[in-house]
């Protein structure tokens, strides 16, 4: 497992390059949108702006520089800018 960096929307994050951006961002306490997490719906994409991802089956459509987070690993560190303001979830304790 490899360490990468996850600038979202300005915030920084340490992330890694085995798991499924979605799934980093909701573990940092984000909550970016999603509805199928199949790369189906489009609910989840956001503009790539600097570093490189593996995108898996990306059914929805999507513009130049956009992906799918739900389908996307990080193979470097990686900027990513939704054009919403993300929910940050508070974090139950012992979570
Ligand atoms: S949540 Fe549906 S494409 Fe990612």
């Amino acid at each position: 497992m490899n360490r990468v960096q996850i600038t979202v929307n300005g915030q920084t994050l340490v992330g890694n390059s085995h798991q499924h951006l979605l799934e980093q961002l909701e573990h940092a306490g984000l909550a970016p949108e999603y509805q199928c997490r199949n790369g189906v719906c489009g609910a989840c994409r956001c503009k790539l702006d600097n570093g490189s991802v593996d995108q898996k089956d990306a059914m929805a459509y999507l513009s130049a520089g956009e992906i799918l987070t739900c389908q996307s690993t990080p193979l470097s560190d990686v900027e990513l800018t939704f054009d919403y303001q993300l929910v940050t979830r508070a974090k139950a304790v012992n979570e």
